[in-house]
């Protein structure tokens, strides 16, 4: 089984990954930022969705939003959030790495970091290209994910993150000449004591920019943030854009 397809780690690091305070801030960023934004009745497909942190919002704000996940248990924790919400969404299990839904979709998000998951680099790129597929002409690919170097500026340094009852322990090593980054975590919880490693591929934004062009995308973007801030030394995530031009 690949680390990826463990439902057990998105579950067992929920507090980590999902915490109660990013549905505010999902909802704040479907509400304020213009790389978010849709008309209403705009299809809009959140890859590796997860919780639902940005289905329901895109949903709330009048979009016809799918949500794609392969965890289980993730996509249950996404109809929960829809049904508390009183929004409707389509919600699909699927791999990433085959779900195509050709000339479908106004706008893809891939949030959060959801990106990169795969060992041979030639699959990630496969991820793009399936998006860029399921887009209609002119429709955009959103991607948001931690820049390399971003994550240059803090990496060495592990982490410890409270979480309910307990702390995770969060280490990362860089693998295969900055190509790759494995995570090491660690939760303690009273007695209990749960770990799982994370390997996924790191980009800079011109490696990103290239893998989006490589892809089939044409006007690719690179910020910083999202409100359109510059990829500079005070970015916060990488946020690489593209449109389907053909
Ligand atoms: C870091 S979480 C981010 C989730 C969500 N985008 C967010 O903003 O909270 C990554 C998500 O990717 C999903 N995932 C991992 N591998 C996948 C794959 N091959 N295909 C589809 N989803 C996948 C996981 O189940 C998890 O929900």
């Amino acid at each position: 089984m690949h680390w990826y397809e463990d439902d057990g780690l998105w579950v067992g690091f929920a507090d980590v990954m999902f915490p109660a305070r990013r549905v505010a801030e999902a909802a704040r960023l479907v509400a304020e930022s213009p790389l978010l934004r849709t008309d209403p009745g705009a299809r809009v497909l959140d890859l590796a969705c997860g919780p639902g942190f940005h289905v329901v919002p895109l949903a709330r704000a009048g979009a016809d939003v799918t949500g794609v996940d392969l965890s289980t248990a993730m996509l249950d924790r996404a109809a929960k959030a829809c049904a508390e919400a009183g929004v409707t969404a389509r919600l699909v299990r699927a791999d990433m790495l085959h779900h195509v839904e050709p000339d479908t979709y106004d706008l893809v998000v891939n949030m959060y970091t959801s990106f990169g998951y795969f060992t041979d680099p030639g699959d990630n790129l496969a991820v793009l290209r399936n998006a860029h597929d399921s887009l209609v002409p002119g429709g955009k690919l959103v991607l948001d994910m931690m820049g390399k170097e971003i994550f240059a500026g803090w990496v060495g340094r592990p982490q410890a993150v409270d979480v309910e009852g307990g702390t995770a322990f969060l280490r990362d090593t860089v693998l295969d000449d900055w190509t790759r980054v494995r995570t090491d975590w660690t939760l303690v919880r009273g007695d209990e004591v749960r770990r799982a490693s994370i390997v996924s591929a790191l980009y800079s934004a011109a490696e990103l920019r290239a893998l989006f062009e490589t892809a089939g995308f044409g006007e690719v973007e690179v910020y910083g943030d999202f409100d359109l801030s510059p990829y500079d030394n005070h970015a916060r995530r990488l946020i690489v854009r593209g449109t389907r031009v053909g």
